[in-house]
């Protein structure tokens, strides 16, 4: 068959050979890595003058001490200052493979052979048609959905979701979301995220309207009714319902199918488009999305994701098209995240993470596990309310104050554990757990939990 060079170049025999001596010479630092230690002291003193440098550039410090060496195996990653972590929180949720992946090196080492290192909407290259086509397939699997636009980040898709659901109901503005959404940085996206802290001294545009999350003790209707609420008094000016499938920054809390249905009913038969944000969810719940585990993927017209993808991407059904103009943007995503993008989608497919007893879903039961122990033993009634979904799991340590989780996280941090906070009253910490973590490393966690709470108990 007829090629032209750029497909010798990439398919040929000796790329493949040279891209396989690269992995290697990667692999056999790599595998030096083999569990959390200390800081080495001969590069402690470089690592602190860099993160100094950075508190100084962009005005702000950074929250942890961190600075990745560039290098890490499977769940640990080795800083500039020699120490290891056990990473629990992969750049808040990005690397779902951990770190110094052989796959994912290869993959993004082959993207870097491209003539360009940024693809866009003008002149892309097969990389992006190829990405599209990927998640085209495997959103359209289950779903109405069969477009996908690509974007940067998880807060350009949503911005993009935005635009297609106003366009599509004529300009009209409001918003229906969650109490305790994320949403992302923008200016809008900030708006529908309900985190005060996140907008300090940011102008309200008044266009979000807050519906109850789901919780266990309250009356089935209560959400409906707030729902039917605002439609009654909105409603030709609201441009949709967008949620999350499981408040993520808002406290890691899931939510059942009988919860979500007749919100979804309702609004469909409001004719109001319903935008799933999987931005954090997807990949990780058992199946590639979570409507899917939460049965709903009839119901979804927008979805958003990034993060695992390793790129951004707005999907909607035929009924969503938006006009010549709508959507654009000189960068769609670097060759290297394209590719490595892709890697990582076939890895999830072939290799039996999905489904009620793929390795997600066992890792997730495993660590649920791992905390309830620890709650009902040494750390007894310290790490209560252990849940989430699939690889987002997060417990309520100590006291619930804010003041404790901080300290926990950093005591963690200081411990070799690194995850992150989410949720208020009660403050939680969460891990977005790597699909490749083992019983071991969660053994390695278990202790590094344990000691890290004693110390504050
Ligand atoms: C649910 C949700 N939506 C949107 C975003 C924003 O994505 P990004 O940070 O890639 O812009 C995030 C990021 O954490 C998220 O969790």
């Amino acid at each position: 068959m007829a090629s032209t060079l750029g497909q010798q170049m990439r398919h040929s025999a000796q790329t493949a050979q040279l891209l396989d001596g690269l992995v290697e010479q990667v692999l056999s630092f790599s595998k030096r890595i083999d569990g959390v230690k200390g800081p080495d002291s001969a590069c402690e003193a470089g690592m602190a003058k860099d993160i100094q440098t950075i508190g100084q550039v962009r005005s702000r410090p950074l929250f942890y001490n961190y600075l990745g060496s560039g290098l890490g195996n499977g769940p640990y990653v080795e800083l500039e200052d020699g120490s290891v972590k056990l990473d629990l929180i992969n750049g808040i949720g990005v690397h779902l493979f951990g770190h110094s992946h052989p796959r994912i090196v290869r993959a993004s080492l082959s993207g870097a052979l491209s003539d360009v290192v940024q693809q866009g909407n003008l002149a892309p290259n097969v990389e992006y048609a190829q990405f599209s086509e990927q998640l085209g397939r495997i959103v359209a699997k289950n779903s109405r959905m069969r477009h996908v636009w690509l974007a940067t980040c998880g807060t350009m898709a949503n911005e993009s979701a935005l635009k297609i659901a106003r366009q599509k109901m004529k300009g009209a503005r409001m918003i229906i979301t969650f109490k305790n959404a994320f949403a992302g940085r923008s200016t809008l996206m900030t708006e529908v995220t309900d985190n005060p802290s996140f907008k300090v001294g940011i102008p309200q545009y008044d266009e979000v309207l807050r519906l109850p999350f789901y919780s266990p003790n309250d009356p089935p209707d209560k959400t409906l009714n707030v729902l039917k609420e605002h439609v009654a008094k909105h409603g030709k000016n609201i441009c949709c319902f967008m949620f999350e499938p499981m408040l993520g920054e808002g406290g890691y809390r899931a939510a059942t199918r009988e919860f979500f249905v007749p919100l979804l009913e309702f609004c469909r038969s409001q004719g109001i488009p319903i935008w799933a944000d999987e931005i954090q969810t997807f990949t990780r719940t058992g199946n590639f999305f979570a409507f899917e585990t939460l049965g709903i993927a009839e119901y979804i017209d927008i979805c958003t994701i990034a993060k695992t993808a390793q790129n951004g991407a707005t999907m909607f059904t035929p009924e969503f098209k938006p006009d010549p103009g709508l959507l654009g943007g000189t960068f769609s995503g670097s060759t290297p995240a394209l590719r490595a993008g892709m890697e990582i989608l076939k890895m999830i497919e072939e290799e039996g993470y999905l489904g009620p007893d793929g390795k997600i879903m066992q890792i997730h039961r495993e660590f649920i596990g791992m905390l309830n122990e620890l709650n009902t033993t040494t750390c007894k009634g310290l790490l209560r309310e252990a849940g989430g979904m699939g690889l987002m799991v997060a417990v309520t340590p100590l006291d619930g104050s804010k003041d404790k989780q901080l300290a926990l996280l950093k005591s963690l941090y200081k411990n070799g554990l690194m995850c992150f906070g989410c949720g208020s009253d009660p403050y939680r910490i969460r891990f977005l757990i790597p699909a490749i973590v083992t019983s071991k490393d969660i053994q390695v966690a278990k202790k590094i939990i344990e000691k890290s709470v004693l110390e504050l108990a």
